[in-house]
């Protein structure tokens, strides 16, 4: 079969690419495939909304395929739950990961936060060449380290350290992310329903 992937996030694409590899029988795309590819602007209230919007995108013009696509981000508990939907845009429309890492630690600094707990969320969202929908929800809790640590991943890996670990995800490194991240808790749980209704894909 064929698995179309909205998005543009190189780091989210190595992530499936490295779990969905393990499957000869699953070829994987994403729009950087698509040479006429626009993207639409991310401007949903929910990662729900967000994950739609990215999804239809690709699904317009890949009507008969499986597409998937997510919307995820960081909730800090001592920020009110920002940056949130925001996340890849925290520190300004173009902000590059550093600089969103960077104001992330700054305001938990300003606001003296009691609690470093955070999780990050992620809704995944696909439409099946029937055009059924489907949606999963996933999380990873943890906290946000006071300092930058590691160079693999991207986002705010080099600052998040998942519950029961004591390095960030940038220290973790992949291997780490694609058995318990929030994206591959959502990814097992579509290749567990593709199973269901497919079992022909994987055999
Ligand atoms: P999106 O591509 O609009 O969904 O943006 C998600 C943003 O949330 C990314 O740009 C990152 O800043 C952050 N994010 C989501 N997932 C992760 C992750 O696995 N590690 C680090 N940051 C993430």
């Amino acid at each position: 079969m064929d698995l179309w992937i909205a998005t543009g996030n190189k780091g989210k694409l190595e992530e499936y690419k490295l779990t969905l590899n393990k499957y000869p029988t699953v070829r994987l795309f994403s729009q950087a495939d698509l040479p006429s590819f626009t993207p639409r602007p991310e401007n949903g209230a929910t990662f729900l909304d967000n994950a739609r919007i990215k999804t239809k995108s690709v699904k317009a013009m890949k009507a008969a395929e499986y597409v998937l696509g997510e919307d995820s981000g960081l909730e800090v508990e001592g920020l009110n739950n920002l940056p949130g939907v925001h996340s890849a845009r925290y520190a300004g429309p173009h902000a590059r990961d550093s600089e969103n890492v960077a104001k992330l630690l700054k305001m938990m600094q300003i606001r003296n936060v009691a609690t470093r707990a955070a999780q990050f969320k992620c809704t995944t969202v696909v439409y099946t060449p029937e055009n059924e929908e489907w949606i999963f929800e996933s999380v990873m809790k943890g906290t946000i380290s006071p300092k930058v640590s590691g160079l693999m991943g991207f986002g705010y890996d080099p600052v998040f350290i998942p519950e029961g670990e004591t390095q960030t995800l940038a220290e973790l490194g992949p291997g780490y992310k694609i058995q318990k991240s929030h994206r591959a808790l959502a990814l097992n749980q579509f290749i567990n329903k593709l199973k269901e209704k497919n079992p022909e894909i994987f055999s």
